[in-house]
């Protein structure tokens, strides 16, 4: 193993910072040297908090910076093929938050610069498959003693998100989480897609249809359903249950310390998704530092991102229509399987 990794984070606001700090105080092998944010107080302001991490203007300087070996981009989506292709440009490992980018032509741009460069620079942020709970469901149903796997059923539900969050976010913000982990635990294309809205819950933003009904149709004929419903007004909720031939296994049922008191029980429902899946960020994190001392790539691939551009792309389309829409992907080498699990340390 080289050297510790010297990471740069690209965009520090709610993710960058928390990976900053996450980078800093508990992962091994890696030491954050720099940060970048056009609210460049925002970036001094966090440098400051760590010893020897410098805040530069630009990010695509940071990008090109000797000192940094590999970048953490946690700005948004809207700049992230931009960023990621400047990483592939200089040679540098990157973890890229999701969505790799806005839509599949330019999702596909960033797999085919790194065909371009011969090979794979960077890791897409669907950090469930690092989640102890998911992988493990996938280690069940891949041992195969369950049988074939036939249904998926997701549930993600926030208690509340910021009035600027619209219908089209509901499906490449948080439905992509659900769209990435049904390829993977099935190990297959989606093929079709279908979101539906119900009548929105008056407590949604006005105009934003909340909650949303996802049905994707696999390339191998299994089906899987997703709640997202993003004003609950309950807690962060996230549960999967897949249906097989010989059985079924559920996660995400939250139980933790269960109380009993004055005629009730029960236990607590975070809010906060950092805390539902803080250990999968630090696993994945890890797992994206070890790799790149290793000059290796593990994880979701630029395929994966780029398939997941597309099934959502395809999803905004049936939500407007309201019908079935399929989801048609580049016929190409750099398809890789999707059941590829990350090697979680
Ligand atoms: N994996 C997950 O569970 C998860 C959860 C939340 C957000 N995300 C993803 O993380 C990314 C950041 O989300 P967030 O919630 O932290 O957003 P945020 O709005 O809190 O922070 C974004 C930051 O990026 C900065 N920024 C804007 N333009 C930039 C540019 N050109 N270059 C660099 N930085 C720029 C902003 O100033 C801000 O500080 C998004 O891609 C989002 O989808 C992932």
């Amino acid at each position: 193993m080289p050297d510790d990794l010297r990471v740069g984070v690209i965009g520090v606001g709610m993710m960058g910072a928390d990976h900053a700090e996450r980078l800093v105080t508990r992962i091994a092998g890696a030491r954050l040297v720099a940060v970048s944010d056009p609210d460049t107080g925002r970036a001094a302001e966090l440098a400051v908090r760590f010893d020897g991490v410098r805040s530069i203007g630009n990010p695509l300087d940071l990008v090109g910076d000797d000192e940094v070996d590999a970048v953490l981009i946690a700005s948004p989506g809207f700049v992230h093929e931009q960023q990621v292709l400047a990483c592939i440009d200089h040679g540098k490992y990157a973890l890229c938050e999701k969505p790799l980018t806005m839509d599949a032509a330019s999702s596909l741009r960033v797999v085919e610069a790194e065909e371009a460069a011969g090979r794979p620079f960077i890791q897409v942020g669907f950090m469930r498959r690092f989640d102890p709970e998911y992988a493990q469901m996938k280690s069940i149903l891949d041992g195969g003693s369950l049988g074939r796997t036939l249904v998926v059923h997701n549930i993600h539900r926030n208690k509340t998100v910021p009035d600027t969050f619209t219908s089209e976010m509901i499906v490449r913000d948080s439905l992509v989480h659900e769209v990435d982990v049904c390829r993977w635990l099935f190990g297959e294309e989606i093929v079709e897609i279908t979101v539906l809205a119900p009548t929105p819950s008056a407590l949604a933003t006005e105009g934003v249809l909340d909650p949303q009904i996802a049905v994707f149709r696999m390339a191998g004929g299994g089906i899987a359903t997703t709640e997202v419903f993003v004003t609950n007004q309950v807690g962060y909720e996230v549960r999967c249950e897949a249906v097989a031939e010989k059985g079924n296994a559920t996660i995400g049922l939250g139980q933790s310390v269960f109380v009993r008191t004055d005629g009730h029980y029960g236990g607590e429902i975070p809010d906060d998704f950092r805390f539902r899946f803080g250990r999968a960020y630090d696993l994945e994190v890890q797992s994206w530092v070890d790799a790149s001392r290793r000059s290796e790539v593990v994880g979701p691939t630029t395929w994966d991102g780029y398939a997941a551009s597309a099934v959502c792309e395809a999803g905004l389309e049936s939500l407007a229509s309201g019908t079935p829409v399929k989801v048609t992907l580049a016929d190409r080498a750099a398809a890789r399987p999707v059941h590829s699990s990350p090697a979680v340390n």
